[in-house]
């Protein structure tokens, strides 16, 4: 029978389309196809088991009790993820026992390698402080490699939360108040974390937490409600989130508060409206640690079975630590009150990242004692180490040159209660904290003055005490010496996770020893190291010279060392506003103009102010000093109105006027200022850090679209709305150079 040509076009159309629906002969399966078939053959229990994650030994929440049948739920195949096991002995011999279960489905292995497995890196804020995004790549690299080498494929990294509440003690996690620098900062640390592509044994899977809108927690208390306006939500918080997802994060976790009324991990419109539904994701959600049964509580679901329901219902993949899943996600099935279908897409989500990273070829890849020893030892590691944690150094003051230190100094007084100390400096979230490898501030000192000269080191006091019993010996130091650094700021356990404060003062009677050592009259520079913005008004009066450390890391001593003796010129910017006091909380650069703006600082009556302080922050986002001078001169742009999809080109010069190398972080800020929605009063839309030698100069550009001009409307388009607009380049939020002014039509 002769085929038409019409017959012979079907014909090859469905041959081909049936090759491309099932693999040749020996060609590889897609993940997929291979999700698929295993999921066919697993009972609702072990699909419950794969959404199921339990603790090991140490614990980062409330523990329940649940050592003794952990194993069996292992070998039954009733767990899909461990956390808190790591190392290739203890990761080996669990994935074991996985591997006895019915279909030796593989575990994942997770863990809060937050800044660092066994080289501690500076916390994610301090090294936020750097602007530097190729440093904070390379820094959540090689902690990846690291936790790669012990085991882990996953980690709990990176915290995306903007912040502007100074009480939260766990703004040290994330990159600060602005939303612009957070979200660059979201996309470098995940592909710092995962690479380009997952499956490599030097990297992990990320996880941007915590989804969402944590920072905003109300008065500052870890795990309370959050209540913000959609606009804000999208505006300000959502970004980081959507960055993370565009650089193609692997997973999300949920967060404990509320948002609006409804528990972050029983919210459909977070998980499902925003995360899988417009933003497509198609990695999974782990909850946090309990925040399922922790609806209970919340006093959104009745009993822990709703809150299963609720749970699974609102997109929450994986349940940490709270067993509401485990115990009750079958029975919902059963009863009808649960689809398969969405228990088959959370377990689907899970099995492709098992799949992707090769853990069905090879259960025990990560797990490799030679690399284990050969990363874990790699001397590479601690100079990077050292690299971002000296960029992430702010120099907040430095009256007549006080620093760098003078060659010619010959002794010098080391006084407070962490220039000896080694674990604070590494700061929380430290997953082995072997303080043998911190560099103290007097070991880092030691090691790069000159060796005739003499440090004093005397106490002075403790970090929490009240007493002043050290003062005298700290004083009679200061005496001795030529010049007195001192070493104040937080313990390693006064921020992080559930570490409000009240009081963000220097704790203690610490700003009391400064002041008792300033008043000897000698120069004093005072270096802070802290997990957030501290409060210390005498200090920022009174100190000849001001360092904001954060915390460091193992190599804090070096950096600061590096800092103080101009081997390195510091160039760090505030990625948080400070404020003067726990009363202007929460504050952020973006503030708005209100109808009654202060105009002049003496009148303030009827405006918008606070009759016992300015509105200003102590000091601002975007300020840090240098050791060097810089210019910004010429500023030109290539058209003052810009249409549709056109764009405009800002530029300008800048300029090292002073006699020792430096880098300079430009800042562009914009405004928008009549729009159908209040517009702050600026918004960071672009920076560029560059190094300039001493009287070198740089042309500057930055290219001006409608994307920079954007917000989101009370309806929640992101539109740019024709009329003027403010092109502000500064040093600093708070520092603007000059103003250029841009229509869009
Ligand atoms: C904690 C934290 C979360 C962490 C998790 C596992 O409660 O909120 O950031 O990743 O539990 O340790």
């Amino acid at each position: 029978m002769k085929l038409s040509i019409y017959q012979r076009r079907l014909l090859i159309y469905l041959v081909a389309l049936g090759f491309s629906c099932f693999p040749a002969f020996g060609q590889k399966k897609t993940i997929n196809q291979r999700v698929d078939s295993l999921l066919k053959l697993m009972t609702i229990e072990e699909k419950v088991g794969q959404l199921n994650q339990y603790s090991g030994r140490e614990v980062t929440g409330p523990v329940t009790s649940r050592q003794t049948y952990l194993l069996n739920d292992i070998k039954a195949g009733r767990v899909g993820s461990m956390l808190n096991v790591h190392g290739v002995k203890d990761t080996r011999e669990i994935q074991a026992v996985a591997l006895q279960s019915r279909l030796k489905i593989p575990l994942l292995f997770s863990m809060d390698v937050i800044h660092g497995y066994k080289t501690v890196f500076p916390i994610p804020l301090a090294e936020a402080a750097s602007w530097d995004l190729e440093a904070i790549r390379t820094s959540a690299h090689i902690a990846a490699k690291e936790a790669a080498a012990v085991g882990l494929h996953w980690t709990f990294a990176p915290m995306v939360d903007v912040g502007r509440d100074a009480r939260w003690g766990r703004l040290m996690e994330g990159a600060g108040e602005d939303t612009y620098l957070g979200s660059l900062i979201a996309r470098a640390r995940v592909l710092g974390f995962q690479g380009e592509k997952l499956g490599g044994t030097d990297a992990v899977m990320a996880c941007a937490k915590h989804f969402a809108g944590y920072g905003a927690a109300i008065a500052g208390r870890d795990y309370n409600a959050v209540d913000m306006s959609n606009q804000l939500l999208w505006e300000a918080y959502l970004p980081p989130f959507k960055a993370a997802a565009d650089a193609g994060v692997a997973t999300f976790m949920n967060s404990f508060n509320t948002l609006n009324g409804i528990p972050a991990t029983g919210n459909s419109y977070l998980q499902r409206d925003i995360l899988k539904g417009k933003w497509g994701y198609k990695g999974f959600v782990v909850s946090d640690w309990g925040s399922i049964g922790e609806m209970v509580p919340w006093g959104y679901a009745k009993d822990e079975k709703d809150a299963a329901f609720k749970a699974i219902i609102a997109g929450s993949d994986m349940d940490m630590e709270a067993e509401a899943y485990k115990k009750n996600l079958a029975t919902l099935v059963k009863e009808k009150k649960v689809d398969i279908k969405l228990i088959d897409d959370a377990v689907r989500r899970i099995l492709y990242k098992k799949f992707e990273l090769g853990l069905f070829d090879d259960p025990y890849r990560f797990s490799n004692a030679g690399r284990e020893q050969k990363v874990l030892n790699d001397p590479q590691h601690k100079l990077v180490a050292r690299d971002v944690a000296q960029k992430s150094i702010v120099l907040l003051k430095n009256e007549k040159q006080v620093l760098p230190l003078s060659g010619a100094v010959k002794t010098i007084a080391l006084i407070g209660p962490l220039g000896k100390s080694k674990r604070d400096l590494e700061g929380s979230w430290i997953p082995l904290s072997d303080t043998s490898l911190v560099t103290s501030v007097y070991e880092g000192l030691r090691s790069k003055i000159n060796p005739s000269s003499q440090i004093i080191h005397a106490k002075g006091c403790d970090i929490t005490d009240n007493g002043q019993a050290g003062f005298a010996e700290a004083i009679a130091a200061a005496k001795q010496a030529d010049v007195v650094v001192m070493a104040l700021g937080e313990s390693y356990d006064m921020s992080g996770e559930a570490k409000s404060r009240t009081d963000i003062h220097l704790p203690g009677k610490q700003e009391e020893l400064f002041e008792a050592v300033q008043a000897t009259g000698k120069p004093v520079v005072v270096v802070l190291m802290a997990g957030r913005p501290l409060i210390f008004p005498k200090i920022t009066e009174k100190a000849s010279a001001i360092v904001y450390a954060w915390w460091l890391g193992a190599e804090a001593g070096n950096a600061l060392a590096n800092v103080l003796t101009g081997e390195y010129n510091p160039a760090g910017k505030l990625p948080i506003s400070f404020p003067r006091s726990v009363g202007q909380i929460p504050i952020s650069y973006s503030m708005y103009n209100t109808g009654r703006p202060v105009k002049n600082p003496k009148d303030i009556k009827y405006k918008s102010a606070y009759i016992d302080s300015p509105n200003s922050p102590q000091y601002g986002f975007g300020f840090g000093l240098s050791y060097t001078t810089f210019s910004y001169s010429n500023p030109k742009i290539s058209k003052t109105t810009i249409r549709s999809t056109e764009s405009a080109e800002l530029s300008f010069t800048i300029s090292n006027t002073g006699n020792v190398a430096g880098e300079e972080v430009a800042q562009l800020y914009i405004q928008d200022e009549i729009a159908s929605v209040a517009r702050p009063l600026k918004e960071l839309k672009d920076f560029i850090k560059v190094a300039l030698k001493p009287g070198e100069s740089k042309e500057i550009h930055f290219n001006i679209n409608r994307e920079k001009l954007a917000f989101y409307n009370s309806i929640l388009q992101w539109t740019a709305e024709p009329g003027n607009f403010k092109l502000m380049v500064g040093a600093s939020s708070d520092d603007i150079k000059f103003i250029q002014k841009l229509e869009l039509k």
